[in-house]
């Protein structure tokens, strides 16, 4: 079997975000800011540690600002220079040339249609997927690890996390065979289980290397929970065709699509911060005193 390498990143950016309405009214989701970078900015630079050459944003209307946000500024660069202030800030939201593709989806249909939509610019290769609300935080990133992980079993590796038993029924489940140290074997998926009925309470988050064929499920338009075109029941019909594993995280994972998650996110990598940590946990504690 000759594993051909990831070489592209589809970012679905075309939810609407409802869960974080007013904020997310006329901007998109991912531009909401963890400390001092957009989210989309993270799951940028995670594909770009992991060795990703392009990558594919799926964007929708009002998302305008995403694309703005790694173009250059002229007025805001020339300004700055005049001012002799440094760059370095925005030296992130520099990509390559020809580095970034973005297509639109024209109605949010889910998941899984976002990841089609793509379909033409991946071709016969593959490919990975970040959402980027969901923030990954390890050395090195999620996406690193997956690639190192599927450099050498190939075919499919998605993200496999535990959760509480009384949260199975927010995610796609996977159902597990052997485990190799961070690898699991799927022999199955299930989108949002009913309470009592998961397989596991291994989840998946929002980060999978995938075989081409998967758009070709996808293309069939089949809906599933929520109404909507499920990523993760194609996927689970891949499974027995090619070798499918799970492979979990040496890192932390905040959900930011959810306003807690992206609450923690943000107190969690303040504190971390040399300029601000100090500041913002004396702050926490005089708080929680
Ligand atoms: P979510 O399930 O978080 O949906 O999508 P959402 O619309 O962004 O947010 P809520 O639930 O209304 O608050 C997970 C990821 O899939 C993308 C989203 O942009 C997000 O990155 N997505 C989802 C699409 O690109 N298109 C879709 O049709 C659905």
């Amino acid at each position: 079997m000759t594993i051909k390498p990831v070489r592209k990143a589809v970012l679905p950016v075309a939810g609407l975000g409802t869960r974080f309405l007013p904020a997310t009214k006329a901007m998109p989701k991912e531009m909401l800011t963890v400390v001092d970078k957009p989210l989309i900015q993270y799951a940028v630079e995670e594909a770009l540690e992991a060795g990703i050459e392009q990558i594919i944003f799926v964007t929708g209307r009002n998302k305008g600002a995403l694309e703005d946000h790694f173009d250059i500024s002229y007025e805001l660069e020339q300004t700055m220079a005049a001012r002799g202030k440094s760059l370095e800030a925005i030296e992130g939201t520099r990509m390559k040339p020809g580095s970034p593709v973005y297509i639109r989806q024209q109605e949010p249909l889910g998941l899984g249609h976002a990841v089609w939509c793509a379909r033409e610019i991946v071709g016969d290769e593959p490919f990975a997927v970040l959402l980027p609300d969901e923030l990954m935080v390890g050395t090195p990133g999620f996406i690193a690890q997956m690639v190192e992980a599927y450099n050498s079993v190939g075919g499919n590796v998605i993200g496999a996390l535990e959760v509480a038993e009384s949260e199975t029924d927010k995610y796609g489940i996977i159902s597990p065979g052997n485990v190799d140290g961070r690898l699991t074997e799927v022999t199955a998926l299930v989108e949002k289980p009913k309470r009592g009925s998961a397989p596991s309470n291994l989840m998946i988050p929002g980060r999978y290397i995938l075989q081409p064929e998967v758009m070709r499920i996808l293309e069939r338009q089949e809906t599933g929970a929520g109404g909507e075109i499920q990523l993760t029941d194609a996927m689970a019909q891949l499974i027995g065709t090619q070798p499918f594993h799970g492979f979990t995280f040496d890192g932390a994972r905040y959900d930011c699509g959810d306003k807690a998650g992206y609450i923690q996110a943000n107190l969690a990598l303040a504190l971390q911060r040399e300029d601000i940590g100090p500041a913002v946990r004396s702050f926490a504690e005089t708080l929680l005193r």
